[in-house]
């Protein structure tokens, strides 16, 4: 009888790269090999690739190169390297020199041929295959791993911004999106595997269906999932501050179970350092977005995305992003130094910013924001929150875990009967991360 074989499937970046290794993790599982975290029995590893920083690169690079020992081990395991890194122009051939080894390399528009490359490279031979532009329909795309509490579900694919910093457009193409008949079909399926929340993915979900005649945007693709029934938890990322409609944010207001919780990258708070990255916002309008989300949804998460260190940003421009920071109120933010991405406009800009003054100020913006979440969490303390219980908390399996509406992580102690349920809790301590509760009978 034939060995059953396993798979390893790394995924960096992302919840674009996650999803994507998840398609590529069940072709695989239709080519009858079983997912392992076990890298040193492994016979096939695939690692799907970021290429949105310099550092997630190097992480993956030195990742290549140590399974290229496991390989000396093992000449029959086979390695594929998928997504954002390999699509970018020009990498393939550098990649190809600097890592012999693999023996698949799939560009982000060749993930749903993944089993032909596989066929290929079972045979022995070295492939690789990216598209510069994606040619299958969308709907080709394997859905969603079945069965599991949370599911992510891709609404579009690609990028229209251009962000001068950013890479994604590079790699990922135009703005695509998905029929709202088949994302709910999609949903229907996964609740009735058991699936209670799923979230909604795109580069930029509030531009969902700018190419769909008769009209019908994000906002209404949001009123329609949220009709699913036995769905309990709608979450949607990201969102793009200059495309967030009055009707979007009344759509949340008014819905059932639609999370009250927007990932809303600010990047900085400098009108000046706004324009040169492209993002077609002002710090005001910004503000006023934040506004209007306060006005009809009191209670509501924001999180943000912010970059230090962009090319031309003095001390007092970094200062107006601690200020805008400080206003708002963020419950979560994601900190990062600006990366220089080839291709991309500011990579050409002048004035960049020395990597010793990034580290400072990435320092110092951690600071104010952990200081921030705690007192976002704080204020928390004494006050009742509905769950949905994901399982036993990783830190202390006796304990278990679950999120608030807003994104935040609760600890309690329960039963686990109630996994995949939601509970009301009381909150009781607050760390910068993590919440204690207790259960409401
Ligand atoms: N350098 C640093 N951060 C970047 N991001 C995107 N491109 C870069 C870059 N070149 C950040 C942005 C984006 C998040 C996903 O990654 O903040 O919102
Ligand atoms: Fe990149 Fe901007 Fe598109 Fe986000 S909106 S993926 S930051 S170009």
């Amino acid at each position: 009888m034939e060995k059953d074989k396993k798979v390893v499937t790394l995924a960096y970046g992302c919840q674009m790269s996650e999803r994507d290794a998840e398609t590529l993790t069940q072709i695989t599982r239709q080519e009858g090999y079983t997912s392992s975290d076990d890298l040193q029995n492994a016979d096939l590893v695939i690692i799907n690739t970021c290429c949105v920083r310099e550092s997630a690169e190097n992480k993956i690079l030195g990742k290549i190169g140590e399974l290229k020992k496991l390989k000396e081990k093992n000449p029959n395991l086979k390695i594929a390297i998928s997504g954002c890194m390999v699509q970018q122009p020009g990498a393939l051939d550098r990649l190809k020199k600097r890592a012999p080894h693999i023996d698949i390399w799939a560009g982000t528009h060749n993930l749903h041929d993944f089993s032909t490359l596989l066929h290929q490279a079972q045979q022995g031979e070295k492939v690789a295959e990216v598209w510069e532009e994606p040619k299958t329909t969308l709907e080709s795309t394997p859905l969603a791993e079945k069965g599991k509490l949370q599911a992510n579900v891709n609404i579009m694919y690609g990028c229209n911004n251009f962000c001068s910093y950013c890479i994604v457009p590079h790699v990922r193409g135009r703005e695509r999106s998905r029929k709202p008949e088949e994302i709910i079909q999609e949903i229907k399926e996964l609740v009735a595997s058991g699936c209670r929340e799923v979230t909604l993915l795109g580069q930029n979900v509030n531009s969902y269906g700018k190419e769909f005649s008769p009209s019908y945007d994000f906002a209404d693709l949001l009123h329609d999932v949220d009709q699913i029934p036995d769905l309990l938890r709608i979450r949607f990322i990201t969102s793009h501050p200059k495309d967030l409609s009055d009707k979007l944010i009344e759509t949340v207001a008014q819905g059932k179970n639609l999370c009250e919780h927007f990932h809303l990258p600010i990047q900085s708070g400098s009108n000046f350092i706004l324009q040169r990255m492209n993002r077609k916002y002002t710090r005001e309008y910004y503000l006023s977005r934040v506004q209007k989300i306060h006005e009809l949804l009191p209670l509501a998460s924001l999180t943000t995305d912010i970059i230090v260190g962009f090319p031309g940003e003095t001390e007092t421009y970094f200062e107006e992003t601690l200020e805008i920071m400080t206003l708002i109120q963020y419950s979560q933010a994601f900190t990062f130094m600006y990366s220089k991405r080839s291709g991309t406009q500011a990579a050409e800009m002048e004035d960049q910013i020395p990597l010793d003054v990034k580290k400072r100020r990435l320092q110092r913006l951690m600071s104010v924001q952990n200081k921030q979440s705690l007192e976002w969490r704080q204020k928390m303390i004494g006050k009742i929150y509905e769950i949905l219980v994901e399982g036993p908390s990783r830190t202390n399996p006796e304990r278990l875990v679950g999120r608030t509406r807003g994104n935040e992580l609760v600890v309690y102690d329960g039963h686990p009967d109630q996994i995949g349920s939601l509970v009301n809790i009381r909150i009781t301590e607050a760390g910068t991360w993590t919440l204690v509760g207790d259960l409401e009978t």
